[in-house]
């Protein structure tokens, strides 16, 4: 397979980092564009867009409608004509507490950033990825976002934030179907990044029994992505609008 270029939301830490780092260093050149929402938040990364050229990184707050404004204009800059697989990644998980002490604020802006964005993005990159034959758009969800229980403690916020992002999924899929788009949501796996050692923190004292287990079970960035770049690569038109884990498993909705 000859080079893609990729759109990757949130690439200065965790599996989005990840992501740029193993596609940047592919055997067939790639083209990444990636996004941060401050250069302070992104040293590392900057030190690798300076080893490796061929990624570009554009500001971006997905929560933000200004700043989703300002993608096309950054893409100009950079030349970028077309793009063949986006990878919404960004997300927030910023509360364990159950449904009768969370705050609205707080369902609205892990809604705000992890299901609106990722769609409001994606309107703004629609017509970079028509330009291509590829045509995959690919949100990283997670498991909490299956209606079917999953896990003894509450992701209140942030997995309703991800049941709608799944549900927009399947729609985008149906919508896009005669565009040849391949729409899907991926569970990356449970992966030791900040997030999910701040999100299962507070497990250590309220059930400890299960945070060492869930502990256990945490793998690597590189591996949940070694496994999501080959899953990605193997979709074809008849998985579009199916949940999937990083291994290539369906999952259910
Ligand atoms: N880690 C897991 O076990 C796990 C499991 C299931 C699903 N996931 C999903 O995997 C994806 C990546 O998670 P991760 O564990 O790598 O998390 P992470 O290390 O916290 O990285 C999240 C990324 O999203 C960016 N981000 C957050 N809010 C943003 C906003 N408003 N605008 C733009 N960028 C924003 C962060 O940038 P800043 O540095 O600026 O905050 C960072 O680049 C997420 O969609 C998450 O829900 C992760």
């Amino acid at each position: 397979m000859s080079g893609q270029t990729y759109f990757i939301t949130g690439g200065n830490k965790g599996i989005g980092f990840e992501l740029v780092t193993q596609l940047s260093k592919a055997k067939d050149k790639n083209v990444i564009i990636t996004t941060t929402r401050s250069p302070e938040r992104a040293k590392k990364l900057y030190e690798l867009a300076k080893k490796f050229t061929n990624i570009h990184v554009i500001d971006l707050d997905v929560g933000d409608a200004k700043s989703i404004d300002t993608i096309e204009a950054q893409l100009d800059k950079i030349g970028v004509k077309g793009i063949d697989i986006y990878i919404s990644n960004a997300a927030i998980f910023q509360s364990l507490d159950p449904i009768l002490k969370t705050d609205g604020e707080v369902f609205l802006k892990h809604y705000a950033v992890n299901t609106l964005g990722p769609f409001l993005v994606f309107q703004k990159v629609y017509k970079y990825l028509l330009a291509k034959d590829t045509r995959k758009a690919i949100f990283i969800s997670s498991i909490a976002g299956t209606i079917s229980p999953f896990a003894p403690f509450h992701t209140t916020a942030y997995g309703q934030s991800k049941v709608a992002l799944n549900y927009s999924t399947i729609q985008l899929s149906r919508e896009l179907a005669s565009e040849n788009f391949i729409v899907v949501p991926i569970h990356p796996g449970a992966v030791s990044t900040e997030s999910s050692q701040e999100a299962i923190a507070p497990l250590a004292e309220s059930n400890p029994v299960f945070f060492e287990a869930i502990k256990a079970t945490l793998i690597t960035p590189e591996e949940s992505v070694k496994s999501i770049i080959s899953t990605i690569n193997g979709f074809e038109a008849k998985d579009s609008g199916i949940f999937y884990d990083y291994k290539g498993e369906v999952l259910p909705f």
